[in-house]
């Protein structure tokens, strides 16, 4: 079978290295890809947003399964686009995609499903949303309606910095069209958890937790990135919570999509927060996480290409997803200076294997891969304990180099000592 997978990140390298284990599968083709994911499939430059051209290439090629795995061609329909011109895809329709494109649906829609969530209000001017903002205490969060590239969040500590944030959002536009609408929401407080899920819309099932380190900065300082690492399984993330999850929330809004005429077919990611009160869901992603792709696929016994085609098909009740009893660790390797200004171009070196080294932001110069991102790569380690996975990936990031590398020395310690504190 001839696979294509859409996206050009560190997750995406992750879900090709996983595919490629699939016996199943003779071709994978990544558009975009990107110079790392090169060694691992053929890449085409194209476009992600462009579904015209995507879907084109797809039929061109003879292409029999695609795996959409960003937010942005989810939204805009490429999975609607690829399936009308016969194409079976891992990944929802831009219908279901709706509960990561719109924060208003999402909170609209766990407020109608009576699913656990921070309470809020939604505006659409500023006026009534200052009006608001003076009754609420602080820190109060703000969010913007669409997809803002993981930053359309402002947590603010004051009635001042809340104003601003509206206005920022709202007058300014920073976020353009996706802050035309703002969420208000009540701050919450507790260890966050990532939890992936397949669902083909009548089964659902959570793939092992995660923890994503999200602050660029050793003990969780400095600016709010993409993710600086991850660690699977998440201690916090115990068995009885994993049950309330699963009752409250998992299952509730896989039913609350379907009653909604949106049936969700593909990666349903859930973040969550552990409050006193319970797990609450701080977002939906209508995809895998990145970097907590890094960390679970590792993870995972069964075939990822069964399960993605038992998705599409409506069969999921039919395969058996299992998970390693291990640890896995990911440290991202990024451009110093980032998620601000950053320079690139400087050569990577690997003393090591690249097998779990996934590529997030490098391309190729004849036989040399240069740095081209913020965020360069994923160096993923399994082992039987989070302290040995942890371990083991920082000995591989040692041996592998580029000028102005960076990463966080402290992936996993938050981890480790919570299963510390368990004892
Ligand atoms: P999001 O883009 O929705 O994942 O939000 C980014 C980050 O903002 C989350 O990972 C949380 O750390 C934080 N956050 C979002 N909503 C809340 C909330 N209601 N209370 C506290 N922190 C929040
Ligand atoms: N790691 C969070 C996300 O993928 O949005």
């Amino acid at each position: 079978m001839k696979v294509l997978v859409v996206g050009n990140g560190g997750r995406e390298h992750a879900i090709i290295q996983s595919l490629k284990k699939s016996k199943k599968i003779t071709e994978i083709i990544a558009v975009a890809g990107n110079g790392g994911i090169a060694a691992d499939a053929k890449t085409v430059d194209i476009n992600v947003k462009d579904i015209e051209k995507v879907t084109a290439f797809a039929v061109e090629n003879k292409v029999d399964f695609a795996v959409v795995a960003p937010d942005d061609p989810l939204v805009l329909g490429a999975v609607n686009a690829l399936n009308e011109k016969g194409i079976p895809c891992f990944g929802p329709t831009k219908e279901a995609a709706i509960i990561e494109g719109s924060k208003v649906f999402s909170k609209n829609l766990m407020k109608k499903y009576n699913i656990p969530t921070a309470n809020y209000e939604t505006f659409s001017d500023m006026e009534s949303a200052y009006k608001y903002l003076e009754t609420q205490d602080m820190p109060i969060v703000i969010k913007a309606d669409g997809l803002a590239l993981g930053k359309g969040v402002i947590i603010a500590e004051n009635l001042e910095d809340a104003k601003a944030a509206v206005k920022s959002m709202m007058e300014d536009k920073v976020f353009g069209a996706s802050g035309a609408n703002v969420v208000i929401e009540e701050f919450l407080t507790g260890p966050e958890v990532s939890v992936l899920s397949f669902t083909d819309g009548k089964t659902l099932v959570p793939m092992v937790s995660s923890m994503d380190h999200k602050r660029a900065l050793d003990n969780d300082k400095g600016l709010n990135t993409g993710g600086m690492g991850t660690v699977a399984p998440n201690p916090y993330y115990t068995e009885e919570i994993a049950k309330e999850c699963m009752e409250k929330i998992f299952l509730p809004t896989m039913d609350a999509m379907n009653k909604e005429g949106r049936t969700f077919k593909g990666c349903l990611y859930f973040g969550l927060m552990l409050t006193p009160k319970g797990p609450k869901v701080i977002e939906y992603n209508c995809r895998f996480g990145d970097p907590e792709t890094q960390v679970v696929l590792p993870l995972l016994k069964t075939d990822l290409f069964e399960i993605m085609q038992a998705v599409s098909k409506g069969e999921l009740d039919k395969v058996k997803v299992e998970f390693k009893k291990k640890s896995a660790c990911c440290v991202i390797m990024a451009s110093e200076g980032y998620p601000a200004s950053y320079e690139k171009g400087f050569e990577i070196t690997f003393s090591t294997s690249r097998k779990n080294v996934f590529v997030a932001g490098a391309k190729l110069d004849g036989d040399k891969l240069l740095t081209n991102g913020g965020r360069v790569l994923g160096v993923t380690a399994t082992a039987f304990t989070l302290k040995g996975a942890i371990k083991k990936s920082y000995k591989k990031v040692e041996k592998i180099s580029f000028k102005n590398a960076y990463y966080r020395k402290d992936i996993g310690a938050r981890a480790l000592k919570a299963y510390e504190e368990k004892k």
